[in-house]
């Protein structure tokens, strides 16, 4: 391999968020509210998807370029056939030092139960949920859907039974769902678990965002310091999403995803493929670079690793450190169909 891809910020290209749908069973207010997504909606019809072998091959270049980990998203990536199939082809996949690449799966939980086991045998590496409430009327509220609170847990269970570390994450939205802070977190703490806030971010144009609906990082931590003292962690690895936080008393991790009160730009090391081939440098970019022409345009590996590499090294985007700024007029991608 030669010199490391950089791009214009002089970032790596380390890790490839792969949305394979762009369908969920879930409604979330924030992401897929149901005035939009509904009978009238058209969703991405199966041919235009990247086959498993076209991601696959996507994903065997990328990691020639320095990407080491994968995660596939959604919509609710479970929803796409037999997804332990990917999940095996992706991992028998490695870097150049012969690293196999790190496999995980961000997803609602409500088909995990089924499929953990599937997907631990295909090699996943571990799993991320979301679950924004503990309590069913405000889970339905969330999520605008019928399935229990009892169903994702039992997920996560199962999940953590066959052997996947799991996450879960908690999108907070003041004055709806920030009650449930404190019952989420004394239910994962010393579950083995590591519960992740996030803060609701402006992602999309249908999601009705409001600033005013944004608990930072900092009220949502010291709600819980208040009743569990906290230690800071660590990071795992430069550029990781989260802040770090441990309880004083050894009953686990938790962790603050802050990318409206601080932006985590100028580490970020991550590329995003849409279910039908287009690469997205930043998660509020309005637009997409094609690759699926080239892949069915019986290109070689070659002329995808140069493509990718040429798009890489123009990437200028850090969306979360300029907003606010005059960068608002654009369409933004919905989170739904490119996986957050
Ligand atoms: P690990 O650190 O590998 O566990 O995963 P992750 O935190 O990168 O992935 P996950 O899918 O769990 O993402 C958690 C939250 O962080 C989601 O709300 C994402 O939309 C958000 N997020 C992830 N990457 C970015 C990013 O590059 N920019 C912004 N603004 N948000 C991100
Ligand atoms: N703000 C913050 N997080 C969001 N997610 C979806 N939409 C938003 C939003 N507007 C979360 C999902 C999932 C993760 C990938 O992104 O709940 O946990
Ligand atoms: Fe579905 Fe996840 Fe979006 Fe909710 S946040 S609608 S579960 S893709
Ligand atoms: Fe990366 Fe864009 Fe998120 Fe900034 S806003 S961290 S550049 S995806």
């Amino acid at each position: 391999a030669g010199a490391a891809l950089l791009d214009a910020r002089r970032r790596p290209l380390r890790d490839l968020r792969i949305s394979v749908t762009d369908r969920c069973n879930f409604r979330c207010t924030y992401c897929m509210p149901r005035e939009v997504f509904n009978a009238h909606h058209e969703f991405m019809p199966h041919g235009a998807l990247l086959s498993f072998e076209e991601i696959t091959r996507v994903a065997r270049v990328a990691a020639q370029l320095g990407v080491q980990k994968i995660r596939l998203t959604g919509g609710e990536p479970l929803l796409r056939k037999s997804l332990e199939a990917l999940v095996e082809m992706l991992a028998r996949l490695s870097t150049p030092q012969g690293r196999p690449l790190e496999v995980t799966l961000t997803t609602n939980g409500t088909l995990l139960a089924k499929k953990a086991q599937a997907l631990k045998d295909a090699g996943l590496s571990r799993v991320t949920v979301s679950l924004d409430a503990l309590d069913d009327h405000m889970f339905e509220r969330m999520s605008d859907s019928q399935v229990s609170v009892k169903r994702v847990l039992e997920g996560i269970d199962v999940a953590a039974r066959v052997g996947l570390p799991v996450k879960v994450n908690m999108v907070v939205r003041k004055g709806l769902n920030d009650g449930q802070i404190l019952p989420m977190a004394r239910h994962f703490r010393h579950s083995g678990h590591i519960l992740r806030f996030i803060e609701f971010m402006d992602v999309g144009s249908t999601n009705g965002w409001n600033l005013r609906e944004v608990l930072t990082g900092a009220e949502i931590l010291q709600r819980i310091a208040a009743e569990f003292p906290l230690e800071p962690v660590q990071a795992g690895y430069r550029g990781e999403v989260a802040n770090r936080w441990r309880y004083a008393d050894d009953g686990g991790e938790i962790g603050l995803i802050t990318s409206m009160s601080q932006p985590f730009c100028g580490d970020c090391t991550r590329a995003r493929l849409s279910p039908e081939g287009k690469l997205f440098l930043c998660l509020f970019a309005s637009q997409g670079h094609d690759l699926r022409a080239l892949l069915r345009g019986g290109a070689g590996d070659g002329e995808i690793a140069a493509r990718l590499a040429g798009i890489w090294s123009a990437r200028d985007d850090r969306y979360s450190e300029l907003r606010g700024r005059a960068t608002q007029a654009e369409e933004k991608i919905e989170m739904s169909y490119i996986g957050g």
